[in-house]
Parts: C-alpha cells; structure tokens; sequence
C-alpha cells in the first residue's frame, strides 16, 4: 500500500479533473496526429505513472481497437481509476520493475512522469516491456500561461496558512518531485542516450478559457470545479499530514473561502458576467521507437 503522491504531492480529484479536461475528446486529434500510432493494428498500449487515470481513459477512447493498459505505485489512484474509468485494465505497480514479460507492448505512453524518475531507470523499464520497433511516447507538461479570475485572489487568512504550512512541508524534495527535470532541448537527448531511434518532438496547446464562446456552459463549470477539486485537496492534504499543527477550525474556514470563491466564479459565468481568465497549457510530446 503506497498512498505518498495522492496524499502529499497531488490528490486523486485534482489529477482525475485536470487530466479530464486536457484530454478531453474535443483535443484527441491534436494528440492523435502527433502520437501518429497505427490505427488499424491491435495494439498493445501501456501507460505508465497513470496517475488517477483520466489519460487512460482517454486513450480507450480514441483507440477502440487497442488493449490498454496503465500502471501506478500509488494504491489511492488506482483505486479511484477502476471506479472512474472503463476499457483499461489498471494495475498498481513500480515502473522500476514493471510487472509484464519483455517485448510485450507496442507503445509505452506516460504524462508528466519523466520527470520524477531517473531517466536510465525510466527508459530502460519502458525498452524492455516494449516489442522491436515499438513507440516511446513522453508528454510533458511545459510552461504555460495561468491568468485567474480577480475572485481567486488569497485573502491574508489564506496567506497566513499558506506560509505556517510551507514551513512543515518537505514532501517536494523528500519524494524527488521534478528531481529530473529536464528543458526541450535536453528532453530528446536523455531519450536518445538511453536508447530510442527517430526521435521527434511536437507540441499540443490546451487553451481552458471559461468564456470562450466555443466553450460549452458544461465544460465551463468543469474548468472552474477542477480548480475547486485541486484547492480542497491542497487543504486536505494539510489537514491530513500536518495535523498537529493546525486546528479544525483554520482548515474548515480554509474550505469555507476556498468554495465560496469557485461558487462566485460560477455565478460570475452563469450571469454572463466575463471575466477572460484563462489557463492554457503547452503539452510538449516526444517520440522515439524502439
Ligand atoms: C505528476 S503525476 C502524473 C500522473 C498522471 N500521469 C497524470 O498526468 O495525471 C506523477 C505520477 O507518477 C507516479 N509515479 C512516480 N514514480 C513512480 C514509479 N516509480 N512507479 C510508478 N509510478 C510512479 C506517481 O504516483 C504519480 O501518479
């Protein structure tokens, strides 16, 4: 049982809700034309670090065909993937020691997972499990553009809480969160180095404006509720690591803004009322064969 990502790093609600809408069906053929897979072949995909699994559900989707696979170490994510997601076979296991024979997938696919894991560890998992000629496929997220709304400004209650809480959380460099970071340019070298052939890099931008007249009221409501999902787990988090030093009534009062700003956001779209906040995301896909 290993439950360090979903309880200290990022919940199981903030990845399912934030993957949902960058996967969401309307940006498939953006990703579609750079993983360039063969539609018509059966494959056997394997996504590995599947988080809580909102990318592989994703996948099942625009891969009918294909037996898909995704693995992760934290049992809280695949616990939640098997009750969200249908048509992927989720397993809770190490990528240092991944449980299939050699040579048994056609694609290896992971998203933002490179860069927590040492990179010859990360590759050589990822060669061994796949067949000659199979497809490495890395995404990663890169900087982007995050404007939010006037309403989601922190109070100096919320300020406060925030700095007493950095104080006693170290989980970023204790668990090598982004220990492995690397830029665009040194991304394809490390996947070269460790062993993949005819590289290619590309880029799909994800733009999650709430007023957007494209956007659907549904999907509106689903950008601003991800954030919601992504600001009580961050307040959860505290609540359950750092329990000593904060009482039931500062987390609660923390809950009670933080909903009260996502439900004024709400009301602000429903009345019509803009505010162009927007957050776009620079999606950087990499793809090497075996
Ligand atoms: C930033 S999260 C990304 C999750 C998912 N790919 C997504 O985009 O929502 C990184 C994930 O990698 C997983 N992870 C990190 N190291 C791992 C390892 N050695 N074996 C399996 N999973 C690992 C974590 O549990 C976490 O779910």
């Amino acid at each position: 049982m290993n439950t360090i990502w979903s309880k200290f790093i990022q919940g199981a609600k903030t990845l399912y809700y934030s993957r949902k809408l960058r996967f969401d069906d309307k940006f498939a053929n953006m990703y579609k034309a750079l993983f360039n897979l063969d539609k018509q072949k059966k494959l056997k995909i394997l996504e590995i670090g599947c988080g809580s699994g909102a990318f592989a559900g994703a996948l099942a989707r625009w891969y009918p065909n294909a037996e898909i696979s995704a693995i992760d170490r934290d049992s809280e994510f695949i616990r939640f993937a098997k009750e969200h997601e249908r048509g992927v076979t989720f397993i809770e296991a190490d990528i240092t020691a991944l449980p299939f024979a050699d040579e048994s997938f056609d694609v290896v696919i992971s998203n933002t997972v490179y860069e927590h894991i040492k990179p010859s560890l990360f590759y050589n998992a990822q060669l061994r499990v796949l067949k000659p000629n199979g497809v490495c496929l890395v995404l990663s997220s890169r900087k982007g553009i995050a404007v939010p709304p006037d309403c989601y400004a922190q109070n100096a209650y919320e300020k406060a809480f925030w700095k007493k809480a950095e104080q006693y959380d170290n989980s970023i460099e204790k668990y090598s969160v982004g220990k492995y970071y690397l830029n665009e340019a040194k991304l394809p070298f490390a996947m070269e180095q460790n062993g993949f052939k005819h590289i290619k890099t590309g880029y799909v931008i994800v733009n999650l404006t709430p007023d957007n007249t494209d956007i659907s009221p549904e999907f509106a409501h689903a950008i601003i509720d991800a954030d919601r999902y992504s600001a009580i787990e961050s307040i959860e988090s505290v609540e359950q690591t750092m329990s000593e030093y904060f009482s039931n009534q500062e987390i609660n009062e923390m809950k009670r803004i933080a909903n009260n700003k996502y439900d004024i956001r709400i009301k602000q779209y429903d009345n019509n009322e803009k505010q162009w906040d927007t957050s776009v995301s620079v999606i950087m896909i990499m793809r090497g064969t075996k």
